[in-house]
């Protein structure tokens, strides 16, 4: 099997400098009915300035109702937020959040775009946007293997107590503090990212060191801000982790793999914190979006620095839009003070 011609030209990432820096922001949470505040691309832009991202990867919250009212005000929506990555020519890719709709959503609108990586991923998982990013060390190498591996996941849409048959509020004293009634990631997905991840190893006769990345924190995310010492957490937690109510085992398929170094989600939008557990980093990115509760003190987006160096020990930190330059001359609501 020939790689280079397997995977098409533009989803070949590479290393560069012994190098791979992603770059994840979330929830932009557009409106339905009129244009989505103009400073979001503008923002997204600054960020990207500043991170210099070989991969920006958005975990999704696009639409706050789901869906626009015309494909038109869509199409115009993907383009605005395409433009600051397509522009810069940075590769980029998402996930989609609890509001966003799949209906509201095509897949095709974004990879439409000649640097969006977004792919639907396979049929036989539940919902769509779960997939995996090779990046492998250099142009020519991509026989030996990937160099790094970034996971992608669909964490769905609410509705897991009340699909469970648990009412709202559920009194039960078991479950797991903070949690959401917004989604998380199935089961079939872990068992996809295990058969998947212990295929190329077998391939590649070598585990290959990965993070993933999605919308709805895990339940273990909301181990870092109740263990803040014992952590090492860094940022801050300005509302409780809206993590999962099911848990579907993806923490534990990570570390019994062995081969995943850190995890990130959006969801939360005033939470910039970061800490490991049982060795995998466990972070969130604050919410971009204009449209929606936010802070601008927070805003911003996660940047994990992959190092061939060190390939189980990334680079991490919250990148802070008021700290990009250029940023606090337009970015900020007049007035405003968080
Ligand atoms: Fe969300």
């Amino acid at each position: 099997m020939n790689l280079k011609t397997e995977i098409p030209e533009k989803f070949r990432l590479y290393l560069s400098g012994g190098e791979f820096r992603a770059l994840f922001v979330s929830d932009f949470h557009a409106p339905s009915d009129r244009d989505w505040d103009e400073r979001l691309p503008r923002a997204l832009g600054a960020l990207l300035d500043e991170a210099k991202p070989d991969l920006c990867v958005n975990l999704g919250d696009f639409i706050s109702d789901g869906e626009m009212d015309s494909p038109d005000r869509f199409e115009r929506y993907v383009a605005a937020i395409a433009e600051p990555c397509e522009t810069r020519r940075i590769p980029w890719c998402h996930v989609p959040g609890n509001h966003d709709r799949e209906s509201g959503l095509p897949t095709e609108v974004f990879a439409a775009h000649p640097h969006c990586l977004s792919v639907r991923g396979p049929d036989s998982l539940p919902g769509y946007g779960t997939y995996l990013l090779p990046v492998y060390r250099e142009k020519g190498g991509e026989e030996e293997g990937p160099a790094f591996h970034i996971w992608l996941f669909d964490s769905h849409a609410g509705g897991w107590p009340r699909t469970f048959g648990i009412p709202e509020p559920s009194g039960f004293r078991n479950v797991t503090w903070g949690f959401d009634r917004d989604g998380g990631v199935w089961h079939a997905q872990t068992r996809w990212f295990w058969e998947t991840d212990r295929a190329a190893e077998n391939r590649y006769g070598r585990k290959i060191p990965g993070i993933m990345g999605l919308h709805i924190p895990l339940p273990e995310h909301s181990l870092i801000p109740r263990n803040p010492s014992l952590t090492g957490m860094t940022g801050e937690l300005e509302e409780s982790a809206g993590i999962s109510a099911v848990n579907s085992g993806l923490f534990a398929a990570a570390y019994e793999r062995g081969d995943i170094s850190a995890i990130v989600s959006g969801h939360d939008h005033i939470n910039t914190f970061a800490g490991r557990y049982m060795g995998i980093e466990l972070s969130e990115d604050a919410g971009l979006g204009y449209d929606v509760y936010g802070s601008d003190r927070l805003r911003g987006g996660r940047l994990i620095t992959l190092r061939a160096s060190d390939p189980m020990h990334p680079g991490s930190r919250h990148v802070y839009l008021k700290d990009c330059p250029g940023a606090a001359d337009f970015l900020f609501r007049e007035g405003r003070d968080d």
